[in-house]
């Protein structure tokens, strides 16, 4: 079975998310889209954070993509939910090390400071790096405790 993978964006993210999720159906992922469905610019990253950030918390999905001009709004949001890891990654070693390290299941890119191309990389890295355990468990565990 296809591994689901939540994606939202705000209206900075707009054009990297719709790459990415289409992206993801290439990769063989079940990408679900979360929205924006269409560009609108006074929409707010919350409101797609937030089922995103969701659907990973309460098990529905394992990983999820977020995408805002900065990343940092995505990041605050999603943060916030119990067991969510949200990472901004802007290259792909920040994201191996992401995922290494901090088994993040987020991935958050700012749309504003990488080009879709690039985004595309940081994202295929970001999915194909398995996490190390060991020492990094032991803290990975620490921070719900
Ligand atoms: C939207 O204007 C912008 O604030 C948002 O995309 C993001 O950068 C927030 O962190």
């Amino acid at each position: 079975m296809a591994e689901k993978i939540y994606v939202g964006a705000d209206h900075v993210g707009f054009n990297l998310k719709n790459r990415l999720v289409e992206e993801l159906k290439r990769l063989g992922y079940e990408p679900v889209d979360v929205g924006p469905k269409q560009l609108d610019p006074a929409d707010d990253y919350p409101d797609f954070a937030k089922p995103v950030a969701a659907a990973v918390s309460a098990g529905n999905a394992t990983r999820g993509v977020l995408t805002c001009g900065t990343g940092l709004g995505m990041s605050y949001t999603a943060n916030r939910f119990p067991k969510v890891r949200a990472a901004i990654a802007w290259n792909e070693e920040i994201a191996e090390l992401a995922r290494k390290h901090g088994n993040s299941n987020v991935l958050v890119l700012p749309a504003q400071f990488v080009s879709e191309d690039q985004g595309v990389g940081i994202l295929k890295k970001w999915l194909e790096t398995t996490f190390e355990g060991g020492r990094h468990a032991r803290r990975v565990e620490k921070i719900d405790k």
